[in-house]
């Protein structure tokens, strides 16, 4: 009889020839183009499904499982898993991974880029010259806030923040964080980096930068309140998840003067971006490619990989998927 090899399901295009490695074990069931499965496509395409690598653009939680008695494994590719339900699925008994570590260096460099062209307000100067306004040269065209000697304000010190703030060393930058937890004494000296309570990090930001992973528990957590509290000069970096500002107070705030500049790489509604925000001339707006290089996609690809394939009991690691979400709610 022939032998039955589990099967995954590839929620999107993954850089093909990584995702060949899961032929080696696995049917792969894969997907050809970018596509926004519908819940109920996404609970057809596990019920048969042992495994499953996806996306940010797929969510997962206890309906699309329902039907799912073989899954086993779901890898996602990001270090972000707001789009997977994990309580959920860990009562479901499936193991949940993500890719850390290999993207944090490109999205620190994203981060610092994304803030920059905010504060130096590149992006609209550029905007402005391609419109065919700069008819002279004039000393006042376009003034912007420095970053050098500036208080930088980290909203969420893991890897990516201390990534960040390690930059900001190189800038001269005075680094303010707020975070669930303080960092260990050594951390925070390689860092250079003092902890506050949140109201001060907002009221001494120059630029506030938000780093932190997003919950039901942080949604919102920058709204009209908290942006009242920064500077007018400020400028506010997002490039954790959209849901963490309140879009609608931060379109006010940039439209009233109240804040100097945003740069976004992260939305709310995603791929939809709020249609205040794309009037206004002071925000950076960016389709969430923090992680964007090429050797970091595709190195996250390969962990998510590498996470299936040990998930599901093969290769060196069997049983022992590298970064697992739940592994530790799975034991219990
Ligand atoms: C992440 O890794 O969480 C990025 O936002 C891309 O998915």
């Amino acid at each position: 009889m022939a032998e039955v090899r589990p099967r995954v399901w590839v929620s999107q295009p993954l850089f093909a020839d990584i995702v060949e490695r899961l032929r080696e074990h696995f049917d792969v069931i894969d997907t050809a183009q970018v596509t926004q499965h519908g819940a109920a496509a996404i609970a057809v395409a596990l019920a048969g499904s042992d495994g499953a690598l996806v996306t940010l653009n797929d969510p997962i939680g206890a309906a699309e499982v329902a039907g799912a008695g073989r899954l086993r494994a779901i890898a996602n590719v990001g270090v972000g898993y707001n789009n997977l339900d994990v309580p959920a699925l860990t009562r479901a008994r499936i193991v949940v991974t993500n890719t850390p570590d290999v993207l944090t260096e490109t999205t620190a460099d994203f981060g610092f880029a994304l803030m920059m062209a905010a504060a130096r307000r590149i992006t609209e100067g550029e905007r402005w010259l391609r419109e065919g306004q700069w008819r002279q040269w004039s000393f006042e065209t376009l003034l912007g806030g420095d970053l050098h000697g500036s208080t930088l304000a980290i909203l969420g010190m893991g890897r990516i923040g201390q990534g960040i703030a390690r930059r900001a060393a190189g800038f001269d930058m005075r680094v303010l964080y707020h975070n669930r937890s303080r960092l260990p004494d050594d951390v925070e000296r390689d860092c250079r980096a003092q902890y506050v309570d949140f109201d001060t990090l907002l009221a001494q930001a120059d630029h506030l930068l938000l780093v932190l992973p997003y919950s039901s528990q942080v949604h919102h957590l920058v709204d009209a309140a908290a942006l009242a509290k920064m500077k007018p000069t400020a400028t506010l970096t997002n490039i954790a998840r959209g849901g963490l500002v309140d879009e609608a107070a931060l379109a006010d705030a940039l439209s009233a003067g109240r804040l100097a500049a945003a740069g976004l790489d992260v939305f709310e509604g995603e791929p939809a971006v709020n249609p205040r925000l794309l009037a206004l001339r002071n925000v950076v707006l960016t389709p969430h490619i923090a992680s964007a290089s090429l050797a970091t996609r595709r190195a996250m690809v390969s962990l998510a990989v590498d996470n299936l394939i040990a998930a599901l009991g093969f290769g060196p690691d069997a049983g022992r998927p590298p970064t697992p979400v739940n592994a530790d709610q799975l034991k219990r």
